[in-house]
This record gives C-alpha cells, sequence and structure tokens, in this order.
C-alpha cells in the first residue's frame, strides 16, 4: 500500500521510553506525571463508572464540563465564552489539533509550522494535502523570529500552528508576540491553531496570555487544551477546543466524523473536580519540581536557562561534544540510566542543535538521583 506519511516512523517518545524500560533507567523522556492524580478525581470517576453514566455523551461534551470550562476560563484570562457554541470537548489536544487543521487546510495550502514542533502538526497538515512550512524559532530563547516568520507567509499561507507555553523549550508568548501575530493574521487572513496544553503551568510570576484574550486573535484561532497536563491524568486522552461560533461550527463536522464524541465518566469526573479550584496551585507544585531538578543540573556539565514554563527542561551539550543528540540520549540511558529527549526530532528535517530535552513531571527522588547520575556525564562524552 502507498504510504499517505512514507517519512513518518516511530515516534521519538516510543522509542526513548521503550529504552529507558530496556536499561531500567530514569524515565524523563516522555511528557507525562511520574505520580497519580488527587485521589478526589480518581474517585470521582469511580463514583460516574458505578452510578451509569456509562454511555454516549452529547457531541459537543456534557453541558456541566462545558460550564466548568466556560467558568474556569473566565476567572483566569477574565474572558467570557459561550459554553453551547464556542467549546466542544474532544478525546486530547492531539484531536483538537488534528480537527482544526483539518477543519481548515485543504490541498496546497501552506501552514506556518514554528520549530522545534510538538510531532503530531507535520502529519496532521501531510493528511490534509497541506504544505508545512518550517520556521525555526530564535536559537537563543525559542522566542518567535517574527521577521523570519512574516518572510514565509505569502498569499498561500492558511494557517499558522503555535505552541505557548512551548514543548520543548518552555518559552512562554509575550503580549508583543500576541500582537505581532495579529498584525500579520490581520494582513494575510491567517487562521491560527494555538496548542496552549500547558496554560497552567508557568514560572517566576509569568502569566499565560490565551490567543483568545487578543480580540483580533478572538476571531481567528482554534485554542486547543488538554485536561491531561493540568491534573496529571495524560492516560485519560481528554481535552478541549475553544473557537468563535463560527469556527467551532466547522470545527465540530470534523469531530463528529473523528470520534464523534469524548469519554463520558471522564467528562462528569472532571465537572465535579473543576468545583475544586485546585489546579491554581499548578505553578508552585512545578516550579518547585524545575528548581529541585535545575539545582541538580546545576553540578553536571550540561548548559541551560531554567525554563519559563511546561514542564520541561531544555539542556545544551554543543560545548562538550559533536556526537549528534540522539546518539547521546540512547548512550546515557544505557550508560548513566537516564532517558531524556533529542531535540532535534521536533524539527522535520532532523536539525541537531546539540539539546536535549528532560521532563520533570516526576518524583522528587527520581529528580535528584538523575542529576546526580548526569554529573558523571563528561565520562560517557
Ligand atoms: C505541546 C503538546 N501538545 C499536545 C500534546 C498532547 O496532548 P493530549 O495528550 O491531550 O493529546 C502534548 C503532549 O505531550 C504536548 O506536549
Amino acid at each position: 500500500m502507498k504510504s499517505k506519511l512514507p517519512n513518518i516512523q516511530e515516534t521519538i517518545f516510543t522509542t526513548m521510553s521503550r529504552a529507558a524500560l530496556e536499561a531500567n533507567a530514569i524515565n524523563l523522556s516522555q511528557g507525562f506525571p511520574g505520580f497519580q492524580p488527587d485521589p478526589r478525581l480518581r474517585e470521582l470517576i469511580a463514583k460516574y463508572t458505578q452510578t451509569g453514566s456509562n454511555q454516549y455523551a452529547p457531541m459537543m461534551g456534557i453541558p456541566e464540563l462545558r460550564a466548568a470550562m466556560s467558568e474556569k476560563t473566565e476567572k483566569c484570562y477574565g474572558l467570557q465564552t459561550d459554553m453551547d457554541k464556542e467549546w466542544t470537548i474532544v478525546s486530547g489536544a492531539t484531536q483538537a489539533v488534528f480537527s482544526a487543521v483539518t477543519a481548515v487546510v485543504g490541498e496546497g495550502d501552506e501552514v506556518i509550522i514554528l520549530e522545534p514542533a510538538f510531532d503530531s502538526y507535520d502529519p496532521a497538515v501531510l493528511l490534509n494535502k497541506g504544505i508545512p512550512v518550517h520556521v525555526p524559532l530564535n536559537p537563543t530563547d525559542f522566542s518567535p523570529d517574527w521577521e523570519l516568520i512574516r518572510e514565509k507567509t505569502t498569499n498561500k499561507t492558511k494557517l499558522i500552528i503555535v505552541n505557548t507555553p512551548h514543548n520543548p523549550s518552555g518559552y512562554v508568548w509575550t503580549l508583543e508576540d500576541l500582537e505581532e501575530l495579529s498584525n500579520l493574521v490581520e494582513e494575510f487572513g491567517l487562521f491560527v491553531v494555538s496548542d496552549e496544553v500547558y496554560e497552567h503551568i508557568t514560572f517566576d510570576g509569568r502569566k499565560h496570555h490565551s490567543l483568545l484574550t487578543h480580540p483580533v486573535l478572538r476571531q481567528r484561532t482554534f485554542v486547543c487544551g488538554s485536561f491531561g497536563k493540568t491534573f496529571h491524568i495524560t492516560g485519560w486522552k481528554i481535552g478541549y477546543c475553544i473557537a468563535v461560533p463560527e469556527l467551532t461550527e466547522e470545527f465540530r463536522k470534523i469531530h463528529q466524523y473523528v470520534t464523534f464524541t469524548t469519554v463520558r465518566p471522564a467528562q462528569h469526573a472532571l465537572a465535579g473536580y473543576l468545583k475544586l479550584e485546585t489546579f491554581f496551585d499548578l505553578p508552585a507544585f512545578y516550579e518547585k519540581k524545575r528548581d529541585i531538578f535545575n539545582e541538580g543540573l546545576r553540578n553536571s556539565s550540561l548548559e541551560f536557562e531554567p525554563t519559563q514554563g511546561s514542564f520541561f527542561q531544555q539542556a545544551s551539550y554543543a560545548h562538550l561534544s559533536e556526537i549528534s543528540d540522539k546518539e547521546l540520549a540512547l548512550k546515557m540511558t544505557k550508560e548513566l540510566k537516564v532517558a531524556c529527549i533529542p531535540v532535534s526530532s521536533f524539527y522535520a528535517d532532523g536539525s541537531d542543535h546539540k539539546i536535549i530535552r528532560f521532563c520533570f513531571a516526576k518524583n522528587d527522588t527520581e529528580l535528584v538521583e538523575a542529576t546526580r547520575r548526569l554529573e558523571n556525564l563528561s565520562s560517557i562524552l
């Protein structure tokens, strides 16, 4: 059979997690929490499976969850959204991105993807016969290079996919970034898919600026979010898309034939849990982990700037070795027993800047032990 995605191989997350398992290494590669969600959330999902919420949910998601999320969005961002016309609950942010891209992109449409980028963006564009146009982020702080983005935008550009807080760099978009993007959107009539799965994980007093808070971007953007990252439930695969009614109408046409609807007991559990508002503690919870990890990482020979958001810390070894980042990641897993992700896998052409990414959503003891092992990094280079 002729492949629709001939260049796609096994994802690096699968490769590194398997390598970690085989080597019995501390797995700081794939982005999932190494601890359990709040017992109250686990009790809620158990309750809803026991009491009969086990059949199809409405296509757009149960009203209780859309209402709770709409309320949260008003509290967090001072933003009013219509729970019926603007919110759709879906099976994870990956599905939200795929459905939004499918709603917008047709044959020959160009789509700007800022690299390094999460690995699901390219295939979503390619499967819709769009043309990904990769634009590197600034190499020092991973902020968008607006001059370069403008250079690459043409009258064939239909969509730009953005991600803030950013995986893998942690860069958090500023209000100036939103302003730059809105100028581009107005000038070229672009649509935007904004992946905001780490919206509640920002550090050092930084604020996440949802693209929906900007009046111009609000009209053209599909914001894709995930409950997985906020509530330590990546295995539930549940997320959402927020967009103005005209865009949501098109989004739902796709969503209803991708999955139609999303796991119901999880929706009831989350609606109940949101009333507790515990997610507001998330920045402090992860900032402590970032600091514990970075304190240890300072004793390794790696160079890094503390991440601004997300639960990832990037680090450079460019000053230490010419070895490829993939080779280093595998060697580190086997010999030091710490697994990470080589950042070249976030570039379509495999650009290797000698940067690796660690996930610090793990127990503190594991983080301390991992950095203790990384003190021996020079012995394997
Ligand atoms: C930037 C980014 N977007 C989307 C996702 C996927 O989210 P979900 O599990 O809700 O599909 C991830 C998960 O790692 C991510 O890092």
